[in-house]
């Protein structure tokens, strides 16, 4: 339902369909980078989540039979920290890119700050933090309440399941993979921005591009081997951004 809506507005809003199939397609993979200037946490920085929490406690299967309590209240918190951020420059940028590219955001962010800024055709590789799922068999997806973010023990899907954050967790499969490397593969232009490219099937997306496909980078780290073909772009999302419009000649 909602991406049926997100292609009606599409069409409605940006571009007519003809105008669609002549634009080049612009595909961008985006990370925690993408949101640090919104005042979320990265994972592997320095500060990063990664530090604070220990991964096989809050983002694993294993974490979650072990003490769902804790899992549940590690993306409460998740969650409340992004109701209280907002898109940030770079996001808005990305959104505006729809007017010139046939744009296509692949994330492995579980906020919804692209949407926010007015991206219309997002894919979540890891799942959404404003989304919950049944632990049943059916695994419904629901959305969460925006006056209540909490999910605790003992909150049951209607057909009497508890519910669990609607999170790809490390070991579980990601469903959204074989989608995201149909998209790739379709690339003329493949953008990456702010992502330590280190959790697979996601980095590997970039085997997927077209070997005549541009690819850039923005990232404000150094990088240590960048492959000749790859422009990479030292700076930080939102300035980043402003660069790339450069490269991209708009
Ligand atoms: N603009 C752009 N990039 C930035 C910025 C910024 N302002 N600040 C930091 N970065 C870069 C860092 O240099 C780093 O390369 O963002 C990247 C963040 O990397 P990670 O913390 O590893 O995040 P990510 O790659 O998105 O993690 C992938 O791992 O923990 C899981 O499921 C989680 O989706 C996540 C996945």
């Amino acid at each position: 339902m909602e991406i049926s809506c997100s292609f009606i507005l599409k069409f409605n809003i940006f571009a007519t369909t003809n105008e669609l199939e002549n634009m080049k397609k612009l595909v961008v993979l985006t990370g925690a980078g993408m949101s640090a200037e919104s005042g979320i946490s990265t994972f592997r920085d320095s500060g990063g989540l990664w530090e604070k929490y220990k991964v096989e406690d809050v983002a694993t299967p294993e974490a979650w039979y072990k003490n769902p309590a804790l899992v549940l209240d590690f993306y409460n918190q998740r969650r409340k920290q992004l109701l209280a951020s907002m898109p940030n420059a770079g996001h808005k940028t990305l959104a505006g890119l729809e007017k010139y590219f046939d744009t296509q955001i692949i994330t492995q962010n579980v906020d919804n700050l692209h949407e926010q800024a007015g991206s219309t055709v997002v894919l979540h590789l890891h799942g959404e933090l404003l989304k919950v799922r049944s632990t049943g068999p059916g695994q419904e997806v629901f959305d969460v309440d925006l006056k209540n973010l909490e999910i605790d023990l003992g909150n049951l899907c209607p057909k009497g399941f508890q519910l669990r954050p609607h999170i790809v967790w490390f070991g579980e499969a990601v469903p959204e993979i074989e989608n995201a490397i149909q998209i790739t593969e379709q690339a003329d232009i493949f953008v990456v921005i702010g992502t330590s490219m280190q959790v697979y099937p996601a980095a590997s997306l970039i085997n997927y591009v077209k070997s005549d496909t541009p690819i850039y980078l923005i990232d404000p780290h150094e990088i240590e081997y960048l492959p000749a073909h790859i422009t990479l772009i030292q700076k930080g999302a939102s300035e980043g951004l402003e660069d790339l419009k450069k490269f991209l000649k708009i």
